[in-house]
């Protein structure tokens, strides 16, 4: 009896170490001299072989307790924009060095705020058409909401069948901006296919929401207070237009209500969307403005200074819907549907250049003739799934955990309005308003709600949390994670 139970327990640990398929196993990366603090995987999943439909993902083990870790899956936004972005940009393993010769390979170092520090991490492109996922059929790519979270629940079903091993592992799911759509719809599938008794059972236990959109009512009613609040509008404007609309800017319609609401835009046109306290670079002057540009002061010297490498500021492109408006039923543009190719602000060398080296799509398994984009407009994207709200009551009602956070200088999924809709939920207040602390400064503020629902700000950050904060956002991910007071 105790032999055989010696023997599960070997081979439980023998599969834990030998269960992920050897195919999939990254064993260098172009550029990266080191050696992998942990294993990498990636390579493709087949969720429909009719057409031939192929998600790709890359998968990073803990480099803490790979056993006991939680594994989460991140899905970057748009839509049309590949995870990869969260990846080089964001919590990825590497931080990457722009080459010193023009169209060179960027050099990577490890990044000491990696998400793989504290969990086992998941990077999806979704849904196909993106990034590296591709289908042999092109009228995939036609697709929205409904579709892309059943696709994502198919994909999680075919990889946790491949890396059995993570099956019991604590399941979470995270993303930002348009992933505020991608994950309360998944995690439904999720809870869906749970109830159902779909093999295999994925120990599923919460969702992570960064700068998400959620609702076309909350979200378009964030700016007028937002820009009131950060004094990009007057006293007066603010107060005429709040009167004029009623209160409510989400759908104007009355003229009085619209000219003002104009003259708010106008008011906060021509600033960085993503990072109101962030130059906004303009085309061809791109390249050369940086910090040591006369005109501003010195003490703006920091602004867009990150932990990370590469200086956000010059990243200002795509990875957001809504452009200063909710997003709506029906067709979603994406970002270069919107741009028309004429893309201002922008300046995203390193991920194109690395993502589509030859030597790099073979040492990640990805397909070799496929263009790699940040944003695509390969796809044809419908909000179909209408406001995330029902969704989060339902989630959290349930049981599952949920973190809503929020950049509070983004400008283009405001703090306003993820504070609003947490609070309309109407779940009791168990963890009053307060700051919270990083490195003996305060980093943020939260709010905790009962049901397990956390309202979290990051003090100073832009769009993408990660990016702009990578200190920050590795301590609170990894403080929800493991379910300490944050
Ligand atoms: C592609 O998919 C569409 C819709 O499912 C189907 O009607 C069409 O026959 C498929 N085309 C091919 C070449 O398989
Ligand atoms: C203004 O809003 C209030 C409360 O939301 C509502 O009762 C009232 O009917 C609205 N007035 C107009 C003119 O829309
Ligand atoms: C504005 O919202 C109201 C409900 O809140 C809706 O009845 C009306 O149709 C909307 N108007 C427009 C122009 O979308
Ligand atoms: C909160 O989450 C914990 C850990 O998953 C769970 O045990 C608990 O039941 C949840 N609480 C509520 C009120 O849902």
């Amino acid at each position: 009896m105790e032999k055989v139970l010696i023997f599960i327990v070997l081979l439980s640990l023998l599969t834990f170490i030998d269960g992920a398929p050897k195919h999939a196993l990254i064993t260098k990366l172009p550029g990266f001299d080191g050696s992998f603090p942990s294993k990498h995987y990636s390579g493709y999943v087949n969720i429909d072989e009719k057409s031939g439909k192929n998600l790709f993902y890359y998968f990073v083990v803990s480099e803490r307790k790979p056993s006991e870790d939680p594994i989460v899956l991140w899905l970057n936004g748009g839509p049309g924009c590949s995870s990869f972005d969260g990846f080089i940009y964001e919590h990825g393993p590497f931080n990457y060095q722009t080459a010193k010769t023009h169209g060179g390979l960027p050099k990577l170092q490890l990044n000491p705020y990696s998400w793989s520090k504290v969990s086992n991490i998941l990077y999806l492109d979704a849904p196909s058409g993106v990034g590296m996922s591709y289908s042999d059929n092109k009228s995939d790519y036609k697709t929205g909401d409904r579709k892309t979270a059943t696709d994502s629940h198919a994909f999680l079903l075919k990889w946790f069948e491949l890396y059995p091993e993570f099956l019991l592992n604590p399941f979470y799911i995270s993303g930002e901006s348009y992933a505020g759509v991608y994950l309360p719809t998944l995690a439904y599938e999720i809870v869906k296919g749970l109830d159902a008794g779909t093999k295999p059972v994925l120990n599923f236990k919460g969702y992570m929401v960064g700068n998400g959109v959620t609702d076309e009512v909350f979200d378009g009613n964030a700016l007028v207070p937002f820009a009131h609040g950060m004094a990009l509008i007057s006293d007066n404007l603010f107060e005429d237009v709040t009167t004029a609309c009623n209160g409510s800017f989400w759908n104007s319609t009355n003229n009085k209500c619209s000219e003002l609401l104009g003259k708010v835009y106008q008011d906060v046109a021509d600033l960085n969307i993503y990072d109101i306290l962030e130059p906004c670079f303009h085309s061809t002057k791109a390249r050369e403005t940086d910090t040591s540009h006369p005109t501003p002061p010195s003490s703006f010297k920091n602004l867009g200074a990150t932990k990370r490498p590469l200086a956000v500021r010059k990243r200002i492109f795509g990875r957001a819907w809504p452009y200063r408006a909710p997003v709506k039923e029906g067709l979603v543009p994406t970002w270069p549907q919107i741009l028309h190719g004429s893309v201002g602000c922008f300046d995203d060398e390193v991920a194109p250049l690395w993502l589509n080296n030859k030597a790099v799509k073979k040492a990640i398994h990805a397909k070799e003739n496929l263009n790699w984009e940040l944003c695509t407009d390969n796809i044809e994207y419908y909000h179909d799934l209408g406001s995330m709200i029902p969704y989060h009551k339902y989630l959290t009602a349930r049981g599952y955990r949920a973190l809503i956070s929020s950049g509070d200088h983004d400008m283009c999924v405001p703090f306003t309005g993820s504070e609003a809709w947490t609070r309309s939920l109407g779940y009791k207040i168990i963890d009053e308003w307060r700051p919270w602390i990083f490195d003996d400064q305060v980093a943020g503020y939260t709010q905790g709600y009962d049901h397990n629902l956390t309202f979290l700000t990051v003090k100073g950050s832009g769009h993408t949390i990660p990016e702009y904060k990578p200190k920050e956002a590795l301590a609170f991910f990894t403080r929800w994670l493991d379910g300490e007071k944050i």
